[in-house]
């Protein structure tokens, strides 16, 4: 397992829609590894193949018990309720912005080994799986802003939240 270096915005990878994954080989498992380590390191709350630079539909998303869950070839099939709240993302540091998603999804994605796995997510995993497949094709949190200027620098959430001067203590990112 290794860090890999993120994507940020302005390289064209980033932009690129992810190939479907179709061989679940170890390219793949060292693939997801690393995407968990770099997230980690982060550190992050999800994080997407094409951050890595690469074009291939497979993400890693932390959830509230502490276990990472790797999602290869994602779909969301169902959507309820709405939810607008603070997002940030790893591949555009240094902003967030309020972001309307699904309170609720419903995913259907296979695991490392090709296997068909169902998950569903409320709150702010709802919102991981939601950007983290975004990512999948090449759209960021930014795209559904209306305009730019609404991105907020983190030194105003630090003001207004009173945050330390610590990334930790930062909303997550993905
Ligand atoms: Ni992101």
């Amino acid at each position: 397992m290794s860090v890999r270096p993120i994507v940020t915005l302005g390289d064209p990878r980033l932009r690129l829609a992810g190939e479907p994954v179709d061989r679940f080989d170890k390219a793949l498992h060292e693939l997801l590894d690393d995407l968990t380590e770099t997230m980690r390191a982060a550190p992050g709350l999800g994080l997407a193949a094409p951050q890595l630079g690469v074009s291939l539909r497979a993400c890693v998303v932390e959830l509230e018990d502490d276990r990472v869950l790797e999602l290869v070839n994602p779909t969301i099939v169902r959507g309820d309720g709405n939810d607008r709240d603070l997002e940030g993302c790893l591949s555009v540091p240094g902003y967030y912005g309020y972001v309307e998603r699904r309170e609720k999804v419903w995913v259907v994605a296979q695991d490392r080994f090709g296997r068909r796995i169902k998950a569903a997510a409320d709150g702010i995993t709802s919102r991981a799986f939601q950007h983290e497949i975004d990512h999948l094709e090449g759209i960021l949190f930014i795209d559904h802003l209306d305009s730019l200027d609404d991105l907020i620098p983190v030194s105003r959430i630090r003001a207004e939240q009173g945050l330390p001067e610590d990334d930790e203590a930062l909303p997550a990112s993905a």
